[in-house]
């Protein structure tokens, strides 16, 4: 039997573009190659996709590709003229050279085009956890790794994502989404409605993003201002949370791991110990002193209720495939007053060998190529199974 052609996506236009390469270096180092057939497909922070050997040289040398290539180079193929299956072709929408005739055109896109059976999407954030990928590879009709365009469009936006939530009745801390347009028109107002709603301190957050990005605690009225502002460079929606944790506590932060397609399972809960105030971008990917906990301090029922609550939002986004899943704990010393609260759902987690991800399927049983060869096959069981529909009478 011919070995499945494995496309390995990476890169992205995101903040996270760094962290996807070194998922994919990661994914790239453990896949078993005697069972697959492996192609590199990256994409630059300018939005181009490579292949071949200018896809492995934005691995191993990301600056270097990134800036002799530019739109209409021919090494430069962007977007969907690479995910070329079957006879179905897709041109790119980039702008070709001037001088090609639409001929050399269809010849150069026909060239750079790059059959696989299964692409596994190693990009985090914007352009890639969000659905928009997943959305190209449904129109190419290709087998993903992961949520397909409902569930990560879901697991990306934290206000939509919170209404799934509530729909499951998982426990949240109390939140508002204000649009942007309505602190801008009228911040006072905003301000008399957060307050309203809310004690300080209050996290704020942009709806769409990830990594913390465009994220503050805010602790009394005049640091409000501000920390709207900086979210709402980043999205038209802003969601405000009061702090799990309250004044002077800081929130444990528990992670689950969770696989599966219709059957998901649970992984055993991690805690990450953050060396800051909060979880924040630095403390994520720059300072060395967040400590992972696996298996995290916490009772035996207390992992029970979590891994129920990590399963039941996986169902309610619809994710399918992989997806982990943050909680924040209330400090304390007993369970009575340790209320555990879900925080949120990361459909394409951060993947490298030593990522929280992989790490706790470790922790359970499950070895990091092992994981890799169950995520490839539930991308093909899903996307058998969705062959299956019929899309007309
Ligand atoms: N309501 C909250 N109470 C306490 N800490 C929070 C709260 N919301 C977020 N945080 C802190 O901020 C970090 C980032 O927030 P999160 O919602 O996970 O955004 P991102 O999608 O960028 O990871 C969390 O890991 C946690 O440290
Ligand atoms: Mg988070």
């Amino acid at each position: 039997m011919k070995k499945p052609r494995i496309g390995i996506l990476f890169g992205g236009r995101s903040g996270e573009h760094e962290v996807s390469l070194l998922s994919a270096a990661s994914v790239l180092q453990a896949i078993d190659r005697s069972r697959y057939d492996v192609q590199l497909i990256g994409i630059t922070k300018e939005g181009h996709w490579l292949t071949s050997s200018d896809a492995e040289r934005m691995l191993s040398a990301p600056q270097s590709t990134e800036k002799h290539l530019r739109a209409g180079d021919p090494e430069a193929t962007a977007s969907a003229s690479v995910l070329v299956h079957g006879s179905g072709t897709l041109l790119r929408p980039e702008p070709a050279p001037v001088a090609a005739s639409s001929l050399a055109r269809l010849r150069s896109s026909a060239e750079q085009s790059l059959a696989v059976d299964v692409i596994f999407p190693v990009l985090h954030g914007t352009f890639g956890e969000d659905g928009t990928v997943q959305g190209l590879l449904e129109l190419a009709d290709i087998a993903y790794v992961g949520s397909g365009v409902l569930g990560s469009a879901a697991g990306m936006d934290k206000d939509v994502m919170k209404r799934l939530f509530a729909t499951a009745k998982l426990p949240m801390t109390k939140s508002i989404t204000l649009l942007r347009a309505e602190w801008a028109k009228n911040p006072r107002r905003a301000t008399q409605q957060i307050e309203a709603a809310l004690r300080y301190p209050l996290f704020i957050k942009p709806a769409n993003l990830g990594s913390s990005v465009g994220i503050s605690k805010v602790h009394d009225r005049k640091e409000l201002s501000p920390a709207m502002e900086m979210a709402a460079h980043y999205d038209r929606k802003i969601v405000i949370e009061q702090s799990v944790g309250g004044k002077r506590g800081k929130a444990r932060e528990l992670e689950v791991a969770v696989l599966g397609n219709d059957a998901p399972e649970a992984s055993v809960v991690g805690e990450i110990i953050p060396c800051k105030e909060f979880y924040d971008y630095d403390a994520k990917y720059l300072s060395e002193g967040s400590q992972p906990v696996i298996p995290a301090n916490i009772t035996k029922a207390e992992a029970k209720r979590v891994q129920q609550m990590a399963i039941a939002a996986f169902r309610a986004c619809e994710c399918s495939g992989m997806a982990r899943v943050d909680f924040l704990m209330e400090p304390g010393k007993t369970e009575r007053t340790r209320k555990i609260y879900i925080n949120e759902i990361n459909t394409l987690p951060g993947f490298t060998a030593i990522s929280m991800y992989p790490k706790l399927w470790e922790a359970s049983g499950l070895p990091y190529a092992k994981l890799i060869d169950r995520l490839i096959a539930l991308a093909q069981e899903r996307h058998a199974e969705k062959r299956s529909n019929a899309y007309s009478k």
